[in-house]
């Protein structure tokens, strides 16, 4: 569903959840340089508007801050995508967050942290656009996780995470089975460790020797993967990860 081969005569769209940094910002500029419309979510009007501003192509470009956890941010998500461009034929559920720390150590406030954001962001985001795309007939959801869902790793404990990620992994097979009748595809992509602003430089050794192909991700290689998704018309309930080969095997 590149823009390119859109049967319609509009511009795509997408919505990216938590693109104000990262791997969704890099998805941002990704679409955006495929000539779709962006309409970017993250919690604030000034990461929003920074994000804008590095991309620079106002007229194509949507911000609507909002925490992704509570149910209304999704539906004026969907809401204001419509009413500005038309229509959503993609929705990207990027925003997470990721804490590696020992089981017996997580919070109760993490917890419920990780569950919001992380759950309730990909269900409510997704049954927004469901509907929306459901009644077009045509549609496309791909799901951020994490190989480390495929293939936990010792040196990285991260319980937590791996038990939404990894049940989202499953969600994206069972919702693809339940919405292919309406030409709706749901897909995701497991990165493996991709270099953002969540790990400092100091960091980078320990995270290059996680992977058998030496180094971790650049957020590009990650939306390569996202975007050739988006253009595969007939591929849905697939998991694909971008990891370097991680969750290939032990090494
Ligand atoms: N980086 C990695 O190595 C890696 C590996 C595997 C999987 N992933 C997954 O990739 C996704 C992106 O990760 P990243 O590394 O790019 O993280 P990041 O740089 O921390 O970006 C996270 C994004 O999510 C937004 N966000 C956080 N909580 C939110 C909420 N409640 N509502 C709306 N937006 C929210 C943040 O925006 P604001 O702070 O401005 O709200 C930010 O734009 C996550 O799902 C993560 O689990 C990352």
């Amino acid at each position: 569903m590149q823009d390119s081969s859109s049967n319609s005569s509009q511009t795509s769209t997408v919505v990216i959840t938590g693109a104000s940094s990262g791997i969704g910002l890099g998805l941002a500029r990704a679409y955006l340089d495929r000539g779709f419309n962006v309409v970017a979510n993250a919690r604030t009007d000034e990461r929003l508007a920074a994000a804008a501003k590095e991309l620079g192509n106002p007229a194509r470009f949507l911000g609507v801050a909002g925490d992704i956890g509570q149910r209304a941010t999704a539906a004026t998500l969907i809401e204001r995508a419509v009413a500005r461009f038309g229509q959503v034929d993609v929705l990207v559920n990027n925003a997470g967050i990721f804490n590696a720390k020992p089981f017996v150590e997580y919070t109760e406030e993490e917890l419920d942290q990780l569950v919001a954001t992380n759950l309730k962001g990909f269900v409510y985001a997704s049954q927004a656009a469901a509907k929306h795309m459901v009644a077009r007939r045509r549609g496309h959801i791909v799901n951020i996780t994490a190989s480390i869902a495929l293939q936990p790793n010792q040196q990285v404990p991260a319980v937590l995470p791996v038990l939404i990620k990894g049940g989202i992994n499953a969600a994206t097979r069972a919702l693809a089975l339940e919405l292919a009748p309406h030409n709706v595809k749901v897909n995701a992509v497991a990165p493996g460790i991709v270099d953002t602003p969540l790990y400092t430089p100091e960091m980078h050794g320990f995270l290059n020797g996680l992977a058998p192909a030496g180094r971790i991700a650049r957020v590009q290689e990650i939306a390569d993967a996202v975007l050739y998704l988006t253009g595969a018309d007939f591929t849905t309930g697939v998991v694909l990860p971008v990891d370097g080969g991680m969750s290939t095997g032990k090494w």
